[in-house]
């Protein structure tokens, strides 16, 4: 244990981030009426580099023009690899309102990447003196990004959210599959000639999991790349609510219900939890430790367990 308070994440709904590049301006009224939570308007992988210059301006416009409601607003930028990124965060903050609430930094490495972003971003809001400082979400997609994964996480106060990228993660990693995400046939322990499916993203996951609660960030799962099959993605999606991500991305509109679904705690989830709470706040009004809750021990721990699913369950209350 540690005397230090466990820091809490910023209090907003992060079900389903919904992606769509920049370059596609007729995605942008379909993405602003979607359920999603989060909108990512891309500018790195899911456009050409020809189109780099034109999907800024989309994006910028798009910022200033199109109603995005009550979501959060975030865009991608490109990768500190590229000769793109420094124009992406300088245009987006010379040029786009208020209405910009993130940054998603693609592929970081190390703690100094955040840095060197975090570095120009306050000087191009000074110098425009903006009064909202635009937050942080990083993805972790690469070997160094899951080596690094703590201190990454610990890099900045604007940093919010932290994703697994399933894909660029498998290459980097130099995993022998081209599948994004999911469930990967060669990953399988056999017993009595029977195949068992294990998962390969577990050990990533958990890793993004502990860093993000120790220093207060949102965990997200990424993409889950066949958008044709919903099973598949509801299966993924609920190991990750199991391990503690809050949310998952959706690169087509089919997985956005999907993901409020599985991220979205069930009514009976949150009445057990208060009931729960209910018996807690008696067992310490007449002095009891720990009760009997349904035939199974609750205690201490239980309370912070329930109080988990219905602080959830009240923030998605209260966006709505
Ligand atoms: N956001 C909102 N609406 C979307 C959408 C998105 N990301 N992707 C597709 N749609 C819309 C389509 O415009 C279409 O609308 P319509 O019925 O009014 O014509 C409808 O949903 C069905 O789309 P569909 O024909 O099945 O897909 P598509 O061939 O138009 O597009 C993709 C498929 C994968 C190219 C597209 O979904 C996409 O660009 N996804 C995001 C990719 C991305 O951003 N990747 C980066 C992160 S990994
Ligand atoms: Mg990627």
């Amino acid at each position: 244990m540690s005397f230090r308070i466990q820091p809490q994440p910023v209090a907003r709904p992060n079900r389903c981030q919904l992606f769509g590049p920049a370059s596609n301006t007729k995605l942008f009224p379909k993405m602003a009426a979607s359920a999603a939570d989060v909108i990512n308007l891309d500018l790195e992988d899911a456009v050409a580099p020809d189109d780099k210059p034109q999907a800024r301006q989309n994006a910028i416009a798009a910022i200033n023009e199109v109603d995005w409601g009550n979501k959060t607003l975030s865009v991608r930028i490109n990768g500190l690899d590229t000769p793109y990124w420094y124009r992406d965060v300088v245009d987006l903050l010379e040029n786009a309102g208020d209405r910009l609430d993130l940054i998603m930094i693609p592929k970081v490495g190390c703690a100094a990447d955040i840095y060197a972003v975090d570095a120009l971003v306050t000087a191009v809001e000074r110098a425009m003196g903006r009064t909202k400082p635009v937050g942080l979400e990083v993805i972790i997609e690469s070997a160094a990004g899951i080596a690094h994964v703590e201190e990454i996480a610990a890099a900045s106060p604007r940093l919010q959210a932290m994703s697994l990228g399933a894909a660029d993660f498998a290459a980097s990693m130099g995993m022998q599959t081209t599948g994004i995400g999911g469930t990967q046939e060669d990953y399988y322990m056999l017993r009595d000639g029977q195949k068992y499916w294990s998962d390969p993203w577990h050990w990533a996951q958990t890793a993004i999991v502990a860093a993000c609660r120790t220093h207060g960030l949102l965990p997200v799962d990424g993409p889950f790349g066949d958008f044709s099959d919903p099973d598949g993605f509801r299966a993924q999606a609920l190991r990750s609510a199991t391990l503690g991500m809050v949310g998952k991305w959706a690169i087509h509109p089919k997985q956005i219900e999907l993901a409020n679904e599985v991220f979205t705690p069930p009514e009976a989830k949150v009445t057990e939890a208060r009931e729960i709470l209910a018996a807690m706040e008696e067992a310490q009004r007449t002095g009891a430790g720990a009760v009997v809750y349904k035939g199974r021990l609750v205690d201490i721990a239980s309370i912070k367990q329930a109080e988990v699913i219905v602080k959830q369950a009240e923030l998605i209350a209260a966006q709505q």
